[in-house]
Formats: structure tokens, C-alpha cells, sequence
């Protein structure tokens, strides 16, 4: 079922605050100790970052304003060929969600904060747990992972500012740790609260946008040679997958006040989930052909996957610029990639809907 597309948009103001999963500030739960203490979260980060001005704006509850211009010198299609070709023997299955949609993400958001190069492959394990905490339901086992990788996770954003305090440069990390030790600006759990929220928020979606896109393009053969022959489409593409299959299919939000929908009375404090992929193909906005893939398709930027209202996506630009860049890189790098099997492994979650595994033959 489709929740009302306009209903979701008109009634950001009236669903008030964000109902946040507890990864940026460690969970805790009745049956184990907490892990940290939670901070004061009054400190927003409010991003502009596009391919012309790579600004990122920090205020701080609107009593100070930093602004640092960022350079990433990553060069973002290099790695359609170095993800998938190296190591790759023609006819050999490739994952495209371990060889090229995680390592590029995690690689941009790491170099915009300026954090050490880790071992990859353990952060993102540790991330992947760390997610869960968004899901609506878990068993404890799952809980019980997610908060020892959590412990894991801060004890790697600890270092990592203890590094950067010794090894300033022009990046993110380095602007929130001279807004931190400015004085009252920032604290220092607001400070590591905001690192592990970017950086885990920096990566994971986007995963999920360039794998759920390269698999939807894949099963439609059309679309594939359609992108594939016309960059003029790139960014429209990027919105139309976003649309199509979105990398997150739900946010929440907390009722300031009595609201309606769907003919339901909900009261003041309640957490209300709003269904963003559901949205995305909702015919009343969408047409009779909102179930379709349409890289053309006219208006495709004005599906919800990034969110609305003050808490739309902060990172929405780079994801855009990032997906605009890789997906069409893939499809023109490697225009005879098939899918090796019928039936790719799904992560099987509700929120952060994506792909544990996608693997292709790319000939
Ligand atoms: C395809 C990629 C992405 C998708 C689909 C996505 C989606 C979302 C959604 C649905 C929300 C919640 C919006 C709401 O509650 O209304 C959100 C919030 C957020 N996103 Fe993204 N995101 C993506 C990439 C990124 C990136 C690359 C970054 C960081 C550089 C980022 C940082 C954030 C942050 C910090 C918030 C919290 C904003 C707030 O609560 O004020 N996201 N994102």
C-alpha cells in the first residue's frame, strides 16, 4: 500500500523531530550496560557539497558559523576501472557491491573528513552492525552485535580524533575539532557523535544507491543501453533509481501535535514511520507508470528518498554527485555486464534496503 505521497510532504512540520536510531550516540538497552553517554546533540552540521562548490557549512545551534572548503582529490570514475577490472578473469563472477558500490563511497566520505586510512573491510563490518539500530526490529543477538561494534566503532572514532588533534589538514575532521576546542562550540561527545554519523550515514546509503541501481538497470536491458549511450542522462538516471529502488525506504519522525492520516487520529509524541520507497511509486504522484524504470523520466528529482523538511538529507548533493558519477561509469565501462545470477542476496532490511552481495559477469 502506498502511503500519500503529498501527505508526506505536507506534514513534515506537524511530524516535528526526527525519530533517530541510537548509533550516533550508542545504544542502550534494559538487558545491557549502556556503552556511552549520549551528547547533547545541539550541534547541526548543515552541508552544501556539489561538484562546483565543495563547501561544507558547520553552525552550531546558530550561534557560530564555520565554513570549510573541501577538495577531494579523488578522482571518482578511476575506480569503475580499477574496482571491477582488477583481479577480474573474463567469464569469472565479480561482486560490484565489494569490488566498486562500497569501496567508493566509504573512500570519498573518508577522505572528506580526513580519517585515517583503517582496515576497510573491518569499519565496514562494524558499520553494517551499527546500522541495524535503525531497523524496527532486531532479536538480541543482532542487538547484542550492534553494540559491541558500536564499542568498536567509537574506540576507532576516539583514535582517529586523537590522530587527527596531531595531524591537522583542510578537511572536516579537522574544522570540528578547531569548532571543539574553540571552547563551548562543540563537545566532545557532540563532536565524536557527528564523526560516527557521517561518516556511517557517508557511506552506507550510498552503497545501497549504486548497487539497488546497477541491479535495476541490469534487469532492465533497455534502460542499461539507454544510459549507457547518453550521458546528457547521468543525473536524471541517478534520481529515477533513487526513485525506483530506494536506498532507504523509511524515515521517522515524532508528532509535535494531533495529526490525521489515512482516516487514523495520532496523538502528540508518537513515533510515526514514513514510507519513503513506498512514496517513491505512489501512482496518485507518479502515474500508471510509477512501477516503471524510466532514466528519462520527467521529474524523477522529486521522489522523497533523501527525506524533506529540516532533516532532509544532509549529504543528498555528494550522493547525488557520487551516484551520478559511478553508476554510468560502471554501465559505459562495462556495456556487456550481465548478471550471474538471477537471485542476489538482499540484506533483508526494512530501513536501509540494499544488497549483500551483487555479483555480475562483465566479459
Ligand atoms: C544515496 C545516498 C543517501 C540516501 C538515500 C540518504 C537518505 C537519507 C534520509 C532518508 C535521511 C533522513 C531524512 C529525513 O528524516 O527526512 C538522511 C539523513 C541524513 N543523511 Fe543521508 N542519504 C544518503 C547519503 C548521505 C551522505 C553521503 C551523507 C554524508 C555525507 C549523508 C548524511 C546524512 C545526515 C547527517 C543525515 C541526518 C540529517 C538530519 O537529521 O538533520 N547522507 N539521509
Amino acid at each position: 500500500m502506498n502511503a500519500g505521497f503529498s501527505r508526506l510532504t505536507t506534514t513534515d512540520d506537524e511530524l516535528g523531530r526526527a525519530g533517530r536510531g541510537g548509533f550516533a550516540t550508542g545504544a542502550t538497552f534494559d538487558f545491557l550496560e549502556p556503552t556511552s553517554t549520549p551528547g547533547a546533540g545541539n550541534f547541526d552540521v548543515l552541508a552544501y557539497l556539489s561538484s562546483a562548490h565543495r563547501l561544507v557549512v558547520l553552525e552550531d545551534a546558530g550561534r557560530s558559523t564555520v565554513a570549510v572548503p573541501l577538495e577531494p582529490q579523488l578522482s571518482l570514475d578511476y575506480m569503475a576501472a580499477i574496482g571491477i577490472a582488477a583481479e577480474t578473469a573474463p567469464g569469472e563472477p565479480v561482486d560490484v557491491i565489494a569490488r566498486f558500490a562500497f569501496p567508493l563511497p566509504f573512500m570519498v566520505i573518508s577522505e572528506l573528513l580526513g580519517m585515517p586510512v583503517g582496515d576497510r573491510d573491518q569499519l565496514r563490518a562494524w558499520s553494517h552492525e551499527m546500522t541495524n539500530s535503525i531497523e524496527p526490529f532486531n532479536d538480541e543477538p543482532t542487538l547484542r552485535r550492534m553494540v559491541a561494534a558500536a564499542e568498536n566503532m567509537l574506540r576507532h572514532i576516539d583514535d582517529a580524533i586523537a590522530w587527527k588533534r596531531r595531524n591537522p589538514a583542510d578537511d572536516l575532521l579537522s574544522a570540528l575539532l578547531a569548532a571543539e576546542e574553540d571552547g563551548d562550540r562543540l563537545t566532545h561527545d557532540e563532536l565524536r557523535d557527528q564523526v560516527v554519523l557521517l561518516y556511517i550515514a557517508g557511506h552506507e546509503t550510498t552503497v545501497n544507491l549504486i548497487g539497488n541501481g546497477t541491479l535495476a538497470l541490469l534487469r532492465h536491458r533497455d534502460q542499461f543501453e539507454r544510459l549507457a549511450a547518453d550521458p546528457s542522462l547521468d543525473a536524471n538516471a541517478v534520481d529515477e533509481l533513487l526513485r525506483y529502488d530506494s536506498p532507504v525506504q523509511v524515515s521517522r519522525r515524532i508528532t509535535t501535535t494531533d495529526i490525521e492520516i489515512g482516516g487514523e487520529g495520532i496523538g502528540p509524541g508518537e513515533l510515526v514511520l514514513t514510507l519513503l520507497g513506498s512514496s517513491n511509486r505512489d501512482e496518485h504522484k507518479w502515474g500508471p507508470t510509477a512501477g516503471d524504470l524510466d532514466v528519462g523520466r520527467e521529474g524523477a528529482s522529486g521522489h522523497l528518498s533523501f527525506g524533506s523538511g529540516i532533516h532532509h538529507c544532509l549529504g543528498s548533493a555528494l550522493a547525488r554527485l557520487e551516484g551520478a558519477e559511478a553508476v554510468p561509469a560502471l554501465v559505459r565501462r562495462f556495456p556487456r555486464m550481465e548478471l550471474a545470477t538471477d537471485t542476489p542476496a538482499w540484506n533483508g532490511r526494512i530501513v536501509l534496503r540494499g544488497l549483500d552481495a551483487l555479483p555480475v559477469e562483465v566479459r
